[in-house]
């Protein structure tokens, strides 16, 4: 589902160059639950943007089902992260004019949505917690809540993978373990790959597999036992 090959890059800020990530290499198959967990600058953000195709490789491989994401224009791209990829963001990126209802069925609209977005969304809303947030504008949710909109969104088209960073790292612990029971919930009922970055480690200990990053390298891969056995 997911393969990544010799993926590096590289920054030139002008005066001197950043090697953010050095040759990277996994796959991951359809239904995986991956956390990705590392030292603060040791490339997870900038690793999980370029899966989802939303910054650019230096060299490297990305395929996801089969196509190389890191060889297709920006509009095929677009079509593919829309109708697979449900993201979110460190810092959440809701959009500002926007209330927590309209962020969430953005995704939907964006693919031309006819169905059940709207009633999606407002099952989505309450399954995090937030019904009672739905015509409230990003600048009135703190930050846990947030995070919990931007959650929903990303659940929003049903991806088949969902890539997340730090997706708890916001929330108190009954809204941690509730967001943790819908991400394993989605990933049970609906096979939905998980590439999860993460510091927390309850989070950390429902997944499948651990990939540690540290200074741009993976310098660890675990999986739990029953599934290397598969
Ligand atoms: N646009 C940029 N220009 C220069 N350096 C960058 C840029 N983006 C990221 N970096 C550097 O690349 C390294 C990896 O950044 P990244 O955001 O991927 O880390 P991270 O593992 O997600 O960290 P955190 O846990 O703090 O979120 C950091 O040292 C960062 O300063
Ligand atoms: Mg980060």
């Amino acid at each position: 589902m997911i393969d990544v090959r010799g993926l590096t890059k590289v920054i030139d800020t002008g005066t001197h160059r950043v090697d953010i990530l050095k040759g990277i290499d996994f796959s991951v198959p359809k239904g995986q639950f991956v956390a990705i967990m590392g030292s603060s600058g040791s490339g997870k953000s900038t690793l999980l943007g370029l899966v989802a195709g939303l910054d650019s490789a230096s060299s490297g491989e990305i395929w996801l089902d089969g196509e190389e994401i890191t060889k297709l224009p920006e509009d095929k791209l677009a079509v593919l992260r829309g109708r697979k990829i449900g993201f979110v963001f460190q810092s959440y990126q809701l959009i500002p004019t926007l209330t927590a209802e309209e962020n969430v069925l953005l995704p939907y609209e964006l693919v031309g949505g006819n169905g059940d977005g709207p009633a999606r969304a407002k099952q989505l809303l309450d399954e995090v917690g937030l019904s009672d947030r739905r015509d409230h504008y990003p600048v009135q949710l703190s930050g846990g809540e947030q995070q919990r909109v931007a959650l929903a969104r990303a659940f929003m088209v049903r991806p088949a993978i969902l890539l997340a960073d730090e997706p708890t790292g916001n929330l108190d612990s009954a809204n941690g373990r509730h967001v943790l029971d819908l991400l394993l919930s989605l990933n049970a009922q609906q096979g939905t790959t998980l590439v999860l970055v993460t510091h927390d480690q309850q989070l950390a200990s429902h997944a499948a597999r651990i990939i540690t990053l540290q200074d741009g390298r993976v310098i660890e891969d675990w999986m739990k036992r029953e599934d290397v056995m598969k």
